[in-house]
């Protein structure tokens, strides 16, 4: 990888010292499991019938070389390059059927595959910055559903004020889930109002084709206006709340990571500033905009709230 789209920040600083040092031992699982990466294509299955929403940034996307080699997603390791790595030898295709299991405060509560939960809606083309924690950013063409049309066939019922999704647990698949990284299953969650607003996005695709499983096939969520790490990978559960989730991230570092996480220029993570960022594959930093460049969409969801307090 060429050296400016190296983390400026060490991965030592990002990560909470004890998750950094748990990756020695990941390290040794991984070298006697990983086989070539190459038995996985580059890429994969193109996705038919896309309808080009108007929801789509005026930038130029990031590669897709990055997009699919530069991740985050801890269930294969903590390097950037881990996830394109690891993905071919321990996960493979995602496992057929993919169920997700929807439950809570709902009308309507089961177990529903892949294509019962997706086919229903048309396939969106969106194209979304994506502004992780740890002050880099892309912009990605992805393919989805609109969260907040899938949500509403599971009837939400009166009691249900917050949204909980889950990832599946899998060690087979998921390598990094043999060590106690984070709190396994990686877990997020979001307000009803926030998962309806129309930005939210049930992800199954990027560049015109189904996700890699570095990118969280077979279904991930996408919020572009809050930190990556809200975008939770995989899905498998949904539950509807009445109570805020407690997410994977506040468990592991309650001071770092909050419930809201929308992405903020003025409130910087206690190790590093968020002012800017790192957009992959660019050589300037760039100034970070407020909601992630979608304030005017979404900054009514937070009106009256002290953003700095509930960060
Ligand atoms: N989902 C799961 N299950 N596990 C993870 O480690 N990482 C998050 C998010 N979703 C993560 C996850 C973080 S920190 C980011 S920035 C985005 O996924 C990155 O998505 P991408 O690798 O597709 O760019």
């Amino acid at each position: 990888m060429l050296l400016r789209t190296e983390p400026r920040i060490r991965e030592s600083e990002v990560t909470d010292k004890s998750l950094w040092l748990d990756r020695r031992r990941f390290l040794a699982l991984g070298a006697a499991g990983a086989v070539a990466a190459s038995a996985w294509p580059a890429r994969s299955a193109p996705l038919a019938g896309l309808v080009k929403s108007p929801y789509r940034v005026d930038e130029t996307p990031t590669s897709l070389k990055d997009v699919t080699h530069y991740n985050n997603f801890y269930e294969f390791g903590t390097d950037k390059s881990d996830p394109a790595q690891m993905a071919p030898s321990y996960f493979g295709k995602p496992p057929k059927p993919w169920m997700v299991t929807v439950s809570g405060e709902c009308g309507k509560p089961g177990s529903v595959s892949y294509d019962d939960l997706i086919k229903p809606h048309a396939l969106e083309e969106r194209i979304y910055r994506l502004r992780c924690v740890e002050a880099w950013s892309m912009v990605i063409p992805w393919v989805g559903v609109p969260l907040a049309e899938v949500l509403k066939r599971f009837e939400p019922n009166s009691k249900a004020k917050y949204v909980e999704f889950t990832t599946l647990v899998d060690p087979d698949r998921f390598p990094g889930q043999r060590v106690a990284m984070l709190d396994w299953p990686y877990v997020e969650g979001l307000r009803l109002d926030e998962a309806m607003h129309p930005l939210a996005l049930l992800a199954v695709g990027l560049y015109g084709e189904e996700l890699l499983p570095q990118n969280g096939a077979p279904i991930r969520l996408v919020v572009p206006w809050k930190y990556g790490f809200k975008s939770i990978k995989s899905i498998v559960g949904i539950r509807f709340a009445d109570k805020p989730v407690r997410t994977t991230w506040m468990k592991a570092g309650p001071r770092e990571y909050g419930y809201y996480a929308n992405v903020n220029p003025q409130v910087d993570h206690p190790r590093w500033s968020q002012a800017s960022e790192r957009r992959i594959g660019e050589f300037r930093r760039r100034e970070t905009l407020p909601f992630n460049g979608y304030a005017e969409q979404v900054a009514g969801l937070y009106s009256g709230m002290d953003l700095a307090v509930n960060f």
